[in-house]
């Protein structure tokens, strides 16, 4: 194994696995997820050809899914290592809680048999069962586990490791470790053995050796956006683990804004050719495909500032042309508007003077709203009105907002904003109306047509000399939808689109 960063090439999750390919990472070539999904902590191994991987399945019956691979890419589910109620007999009746059942399975191949070892979570940890399930046979039936009693030293996320003399280690989170007798269950008592780099709960270690070197990898920072992989080393499997040379955390997406969140929990295994790889649980961040990063400059620009206040320099600006006289656009916002001058949201684009927009921002709002969002409808041309509906009172106004923004065409005149909790489409309410006039030739000499699409803007920040907006007031859209309903051939006369 090298002291080297990982390159991220395949990925699985809570998950999504995600694989990497720890020596050649010019290779990079495969989509991940690997297995996408809800497949929490994998662990993977490959034997003769074919890579295999275990994944949680917490309290759902048959549980522990084995999924298998000859190239990494192409995956088939081929067995359940629980499938049998009479290998843990009404255990179900301890449990009650989703967190609990068997989380962090640990696959491994010792001398022609397969094993797995995991806790089973009973009433969320007042009581940990261990286990180690085996078979010669990974397509068929896996064993009744042995078993022991993991909760006085809260022992989950156990791995197995075979050290040469024969002595079996059970490495558990924390980082602790005993010895257990595979044949009984039989564990000795727990000793600390590295307590990670500091971050919060060092757990999901596993021990591989190479070159004379223990190597223990371990999760860290928490299942959520803090979480990382982290490595240390000893010569001596009981330590003292280093982490000398080591380049910790060795892999994290915490503190960017990677699509792959919460990336962690990692094993590694080594191919025929004696290549590293490597599998993490990863998660989909809010379900939204496009993050869009505020400009300065707001749809309208600045005129006679400077070069990023008019948009000379780019707007954050994503749309495409309104090709239809009768027609539905939406997308989905999930915006935290930090500042007053934050805001992102929906617009109907013909110049730069003249837009209409339904967006979100911070207003200064009475009691209990002091600070929360609200939603604006401008139009930049005050030649027609713009009506506007305050936003009902029982949405949730703090935080996050959710929200699905809208504009369609009520007739061939007159464009309709509605809105709706993305939680709730049944909450919609129609913010206001606008004339279709704001975005005509009539008021202009543009040549150009209206254009449908998202913005995200900071309105200049409030700020001199700003060369971006302040981090973090990100916006994200998803669930991008145009309809064209019908087209006006003649004044009057519609034909319906296909
Ligand atoms: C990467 O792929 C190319 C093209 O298949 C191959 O020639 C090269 O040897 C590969 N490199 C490694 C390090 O596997
Ligand atoms: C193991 O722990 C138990 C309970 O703390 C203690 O009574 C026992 O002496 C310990 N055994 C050894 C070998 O240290
Ligand atoms: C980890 O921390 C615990 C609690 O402070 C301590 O008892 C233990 O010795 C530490 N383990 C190691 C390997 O430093
Ligand atoms: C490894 O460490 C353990 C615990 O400190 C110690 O008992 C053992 O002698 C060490 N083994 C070697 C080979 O140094
Ligand atoms: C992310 O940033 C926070 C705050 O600065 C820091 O505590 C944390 O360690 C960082 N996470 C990683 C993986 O570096
Ligand atoms: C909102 O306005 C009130 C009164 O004008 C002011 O006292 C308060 O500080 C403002 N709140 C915020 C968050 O700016
Ligand atoms: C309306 O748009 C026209 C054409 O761009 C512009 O000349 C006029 O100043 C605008 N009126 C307002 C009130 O913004
Ligand atoms: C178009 O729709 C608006 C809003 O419903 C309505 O006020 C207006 O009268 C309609 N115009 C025509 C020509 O139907
Ligand atoms: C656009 O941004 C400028 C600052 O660059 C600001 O003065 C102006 O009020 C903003 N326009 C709108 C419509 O918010
Ligand atoms: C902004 O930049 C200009 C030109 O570089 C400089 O003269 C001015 O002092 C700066 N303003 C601030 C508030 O830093």
């Amino acid at each position: 194994m090298m002291w080297t960063s990982f390159a991220l090439v395949l990925l699985a999750n809570c998950g999504v696995s995600q694989a990497w390919d720890v020596t050649s990472p010019e290779n990079s070539t495969y989509y991940n997820p690997i297995l996408p999904g809800w497949h929490s902590d994998p662990s993977c191994i490959h034997v003769k050809g074919t890579f295999y991987c275990a994944t949680s399945s917490f309290t759902a019956f048959p549980g522990l899914p084995i999924y298998a691979s000859k190239d990494l890419i192409n995956w088939k589910q081929i067995n359940n290592i629980w499938n049998r109620m009479e290998q843990l007999p009404a255990i179900n009746r301890k449990t009650h809680d989703q967190q609990d059942g068997f989380f962090a399975p640990n696959l491994r191949y010792h001398d022609g048999e397969f094993f797995m070892t995991c806790v089973y979570a009973q009433d969320r940890l007042i009581g940990i069962l261990g286990t180690v399930f085996r078979t010669k046979d990974i397509f068929g039936e896996w064993s009744v586990p042995v078993t022991w009693d993991a909760t006085p030293s809260l022992a989950i996320d156990p791995d197995l490791f075979w050290d040469d003399d024969g002595m079996v280690y059970l490495t558990s989170a924390g980082i602790i470790q005993q010895t257990i007798n595979i044949n009984t269950g039989a564990v000795s008592n727990a000793t600390s053995i590295w307590n990670g780099t500091g971050a919060a709960f060092p757990e999901g270690p596993h021990i591989y050796k190479k070159d004379g070197w223990c190597y223990l990898l371990i999760a860290e920072g928490g299942t959520q956006l803090g979480h990382r992989i982290s490595i240390a080393r000893s010569k001596n499997i009981s330590g003292p683990y280093e982490t000398t040379g080591a380049r910790n955390p060795l892999l994290t997406n915490s503190n960017t804004t990677e699509y792959f969140q919460t990336v962690g929990h990692a094993d590694l295994f080594q191919d025929d050719v004696g290549s590293w790889w490597g599998v993490a649980l990863s998660t989909r961040s809010f379900g939204d495909t496009l993050q869009v990063v505020p400009s300065l400059a707001n749809l309208t620009g600045q005129q006679g500032g400077s070069d990023l206040l008019a948009g000379v320099d780019g707007v954050s600006f994503v749309g495409r042309r309104q090709s239809h006289t009768l027609f539905d656009f939406s997308a989905d916002l999930n915006f935290a508007p930090q500042s007053f001058e934050g805001e992102a949201g929906i617009t109907v684009f013909y110049t730069q003077m003249q837009h209409i927009d339904l967006g979100v921002g911070l207003v200064n709002d009475t009691a209990p709203h002091e600070g929360s969002w609200q939603l604006l409808l401008r139009s930049t041309n005050q030649t027609s009105t713009v009506s506007f509906t305050p936003i009902p009172a029982d949405w949730p106004r703090d935080g996050v907002c959710r929200i699905r923004l809208r504009v369609q065409s009520a007739n061939d005149t007159t464009y309709r904003f509605p809105a709706s909790l993305v939680s709730n489409p049944s909450s919609l309410v129609i913010m206001g109306y606008a004339s279709t006039e704001v975005v005509t030739a009539e008021l202009t000499n543009s040549g150009s047509g209206s254009l449908l699409g998202i913005y995200s803007t900071c309105n200049g920040a409030n700020g001199d000399n700003l060369t971006q907006c302040p981090n973090g007031e990100y916006a994200y859209f998803s669930r991008w939808r145009y309809s064209g309903l019908a087209q006006e051939i003649a004044d009057g006369e519609f034909v319906i689109s296909m």
